[in-house]
């Protein structure tokens, strides 16, 4: 295992690198711009898992709705079991924790290198990850596992992700402040796909393209259509899943009801998202802030969404 800490290591040390807003560390693998922090794990997660056929694997960017996703999601696939929503796991658990991450839990908290005891979970596993498809490990796209992907508006992506990243510390007592000049830089590194798990494009067009060639491998959804119409989203993914929802069920009205669970209201006010962190250092609140559509209206001039266009 040392052998592979000293190959990341000198791969580390080879590689393109960047800064991120909040100083946050990327370096450019395979042509993705990885968080620094997530190499070895990526590699691990490339080279070792085996999927299942079973598996479920939710797959987006950074702030394009992975916590909303991964909540309705775990919520769909476990009602039978958490069927009481006063008392469901996401009232003491973020979502990042009930829903494994590949590249930031799975392969990077096992700090011996050696595979984690997967085969404990019981089936469906329910994954995420940022890696785009091309990217994923052979099995995952060799198997009958199925991927949920979700995207999200570029210029509401950027955002978000210039708010989260901000918010983040690394080198303590250097807070950054949100000034119009720094926008305007990291919006360029956009562009240019320098931004966690970038280039947007390859990403995006990577998932539509199989979603497209095999719809029963990948579902392809929009942050914005889950805003617009979330009943019709929340059974194509119950479907999708294997999960789907019986006429009774619907009668119940427990499609709304898990709506209701996993929206942003809902989720921002549990305690375990007011308090604490996950992946090590990014705190729970960051997750939850405005979800709009269309926010980036706020934030960038005509100007700068010209020079996007152009891209
Ligand atoms: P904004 O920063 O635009 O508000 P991710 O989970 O991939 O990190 O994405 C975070 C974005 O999703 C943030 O967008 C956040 O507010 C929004 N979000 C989080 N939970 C949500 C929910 N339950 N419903 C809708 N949007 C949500």
């Amino acid at each position: 295992m040392e052998e592979l800490e000293d190959k990341v290591k000198q791969l580390g040390n080879s590689l393109p690198k960047e800064s991120w807003v909040g100083a946050f560390p990327l370096i450019l693998y395979q042509e993705l711009w990885l968080p620094s922090r997530a190499l070895k794990a990526t590699i691990l997660f490339q080279t070792q898992f085996e999927a299942y056929d079973t598996d479920i694997i939710l797959a987006s960017l950074p702030k394009t709705g992975t916590t909303w996703l991964k909540s309705l999601l775990y919520t769909i696939v476990n009602r039978n079991i958490y069927s009481d929503f006063t008392k469901h796991p996401l009232h003491t658990e973020n979502a990042h924790k009930l829903v494994h991450h590949f590249e930031y839990t799975i392969y990077d908290n096992n700090s011996d290198g050696t595979q984690p005891n997967l085969a404990k979970l019981s089936p469906p596993r329910l994954f995420a990850t940022h890696i785009p498809y091309l990217s994923l490990p052979k099995s995952i796209r060799s198997s009958k596992s199925r991927i949920i992907y979700v995207c999200r508006n570029p210029l509401d992506t950027f955002i978000s992700s210039w708010h989260f990243y901000s918010q983040i510390d690394l080198y303590k007592g250097k807070g950054y402040e949100l000034d119009h000049n720094m926008i305007e830089k990291h919006f360029g590194m956009f562009c240019e796909g320098k931004f966690p798990f970038g280039p947007y494009d390859d990403h995006v067009l990577g998932f539509w393209k199989e979603s497209v060639q095999n719809p029963n491998k990948v579902l392809f959804l929009e942050y914005e259509g889950l805003k617009e119409d979330p009943k019709a989203h929340v059974k194509k993914m119950a479907e999708f899943a294997g999960y789907p929802f019986s006429e009774e069920e619907e009668n119940k009205g427990i499609i709304d009801d898990i709506i209701k669970l996993c929206s942003l209201e809902s989720l921002k006010e549990m305690e375990v998202n007011k308090k604490g962190n996950y992946f090590g250092y990014f705190e729970n609140k960051n997750l939850f802030r405005k979800g709009q559509v269309g926010d980036w209206t706020n934030y960038l001039s005509p100007s700068l969404v010209k020079s996007f266009d152009q891209n």
